[in-house]
């Protein structure tokens, strides 16, 4: 059984979660009205990898015979200045996410529920490659620039992106 606390904490990070998935949705949409097809792509694939996550976390919550309670999510970000712009403000976020799954670690810890510590080591992994994966891009854009051609090589490069095999996680059908 998850503690009155831990089930909130978890509750809390499936909101924080379906919000990611909701701002990446957008921030695609944004991508597609700049004719950057290949951006929006990119980033529809990486919200529906948040909606995964949300999707694990409300399994998990299931499964130790908790409660979902699904909260209010709250209106995105819907322009951006540039697609430089757009990144850093998803490394930002990712940033804060990594910082929501540290202190639920912390939690986990300070009560000894050991199933949810084990369970959250996944999510403590995936952040390391959000991180990285949105800072590639990054970096791509800065050695690009205000240069057209660039932009649009960069954009056909992150069309390329293929979803991750989610077949052997938790909570997959
Ligand atoms: Fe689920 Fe991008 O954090």
């Amino acid at each position: 059984m998850l503690s009155e606390k831990m089930q909130q904490a978890l509750n809390d990070q499936i909101n924080a979660e379906l919000s990611s998935y909701y701002t990446y949705l957008s921030m695609s949409a944004y991508f597609t009205d700049q004719d950057l097809n290949g951006f929006a792509h990119w980033v529809r694939i990486h919200a529906n990898e948040e909606m995964m996550h949300a999707m694990k976390l409300y399994d998990f919550v299931h499964s130790r015979r908790g409660r979902v309670l699904l909260q209010p999510i709250p209106g995105p970000t819907t322009h951006w200045g540039s697609s430089l712009d757009a990144f850093e403000s998803a490394l930002r976020y990712e940033q804060y996410v990594t910082g929501l799954i540290n202190k639920l670690v912390d939690l986990a810890i300070s009560e000894s529920d050991h199933a949810t510590n084990s369970f959250l080591k996944w999510f403590v992994d995936e952040q390391v490659e959000e991180e990285s994966s949105v800072d590639l891009v990054i970096r791509d854009l800065r050695r690009v620039g205000d240069f057209g051609p660039g932009l649009f090589l960069l954009d056909r490069e992150l069309a390329g992106r293929t979803p991750a095999d989610t077949t052997n996680e938790a909570g997959s059908p």
